[in-house]
């Protein structure tokens, strides 16, 4: 498996590899979806759900995945099969999923930049027209611009390599991230009317708890923590071994919810506000940050500076996910295939470039094409997902819980004596519960997709 041509990349210390770890599991699912599902179900209700699965559930995935990177030094495809051969071809399903994802990832990366740069230039007055979001994404070289500019942007980054690209962004990018949304959140609370915003967000609706609401919360965390992408993987191959790894998972899996609550903070009170505390407006779905906020921030007091912030920290936010993707990519074609770094880089974008630009094109010149009945986006979208990650997920429980033996992930993590406090609850989350809930998420969202039920 060794005879690539360069040497490994390392992150320098712990806090750069949790800086990026974190920078891949912060991102549009923390700051567009997460409020918009606690919007939904039952506000505080929703979020003792989630806070719940994520010190045992998502604690749980996230430790595998990263111990499996740092016992094998490789990434996803090398990883699982030098621990099991029997266990190659899950390796190659989940280096599909980085793949899928970077392209049309990219593409809503370069919306997100346009909004930045809408609000920061003053024009943020038209953003806020009925029409401007759909004018804009059925056009043909606006979008494709502004997808080329958020790739460019990820790749120089990928180019200057583990430790002075990934980790140095990182590090600078995160703290910014948290002090940009303390700031925006702080400022939402202070509105006219948002109280109720608050109110209905921290407060629980217990007659709302629901099978819907915990798939919902499942759904989300593993999504948000990057599980199943390769990502959590690869970034641990890159950990050196005298590193903590259970105490990293902890920090990750905090900060990452710590920025899903503040950005609730900053939206539900602010969209409460602006809707005079009509609920449903959070039900916006995907319309909600690029329709809904733009005319919310209009409505308000210094709503451009409001506004341009906030894209700018979804703009961050977004690019330390993006860098995860492709850096996982790029790790898995240069174990496979034994090429320099830049090789590996070129051949990725020139691939993610032709899948992004069907993506973009997908709601405009290229919208009469539809598979299975969605965009080109929504259709990827979907597989990766709804689909090829909750399987892989529940691949990689069945390897550890059973193949490899949750022992092995144990001795993993005491190897330099740090105490692995919650063995037990890892040997029955990996075994049991969370197979038992993938298995739930993957029935309903297919399910869901069918139209047979609605999430
Ligand atoms: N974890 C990211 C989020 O919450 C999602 C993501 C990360 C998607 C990396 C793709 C790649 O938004």
């Amino acid at each position: 498996m060794s005879g690539s041509k360069e040497k490994r990349g390392k992150f320098t210390s712990n806090l750069g590899f949790v800086m990026a770890a974190a920078g891949s599991a912060v991102g549009l699912g923390n700051i567009w979806r997460f409020p918009y599902l606690a919007a939904k179900y039952g506000g505080g209700t929703f979020l003792i759900v989630y806070i719940l699965l994520a010190v045992t559930f998502g604690f749980s995935l996230m430790l595998a995945e990263i111990s499996i990177g740092r016992k094998t030094g490789l990434s996803c495809i090398g990883a699982f099969e030098k621990l099991d051969k029997r266990f190659k071809l899950l390796g190659i399903v989940n280096a599909f999923v980085p793949a899928i994802i970077f392209p049309y990832y990219c593409v809503i990366g370069g919306w997100v930049t346009k909004y930045a740069t809408v609000f920061i230039t003053g024009s943020d007055k038209k953003a806020a027209g009925d029409s401007y979001f759909g004018g804009f994404i059925s056009s043909t070289a606006s979008p494709l611009i502004f997808f080329i500019i958020f790739i460019g942007v990820t790749t120089a980054i990928i180019i200057l390599g583990v430790q002075n690209g990934i980790e140095k962004a990182s590090t600078v990018l995160m703290p910014i991230l948290v002090v940009l949304t303390l700031g925006v959140s702080i400022y939402s609370m202070t509105i006219k009317g948002a109280m109720g915003g608050v109110k209905y967000y921290l407060t629980p609706h217990m007659n709302e708890l629901s099978v819907k609401c915990i798939l919902a919360a499942v759904g989300q965390l593993f999504y948000s923590l990057s599980l199943a992408m390769g990502i959590m993987i690869t970034y641990g191959s890159y950990m050196k071994k005298d590193t903590k790894l259970a105490v990293s998972v902890r920090q990750i899996d905090f900060f990452d919810t710590l920025i899903a609550f503040l950005a609730g903070m900053m939206i539900i009170p602010a969209v409460f506000a602006f809707s005079g505390g009509d609920r449903s407006a959070m039900n916006a779905g995907p319309g909600l940050m690029f329709i809904t906020l733009p005319k919310v921030f209009e409505s308000m007091n210094f709503g451009r500076v409001f506004g341009a912030v906030f894209f700018v920290l979804v703009f961050f936010a977004a690019l330390t996910s993006s860098i995860s993707l492709e850096e996982t990519v790029v790790s898995v074609i240069m174990d496979k295939y034994h090429v320099s770094r830049i090789k590996a880089i070129i051949w990725t974008n020139v691939i993610a470039v032709v899948i992004g630009v069907m993506c973009s094109l997908g709601y405009g010149a290229l919208g009469f094409v539809k598979i299975a009945g969605m965009q080109i986006l929504d259709f990827l979208d979907f597989t990766s997902n709804s689909v090829i990650m909750p399987i892989v997920s529940i691949g990689i429980c069945i390897f550890v819980g059973y193949f490899i033996k949750p022992k092995a992930i144990a001795d993993e993590v005491t190897r330099n004596g740090e105490t692995f406090t919650e063995y037990k609850l890892f040997y029955v989350m990996i075994k049991i519960i969370s197979p038992i809930f993938l298995i739930g998420i993957l029935i309903s969202s297919i399910l869901n997709s069918l139209g047979i039920i609605t999430m």
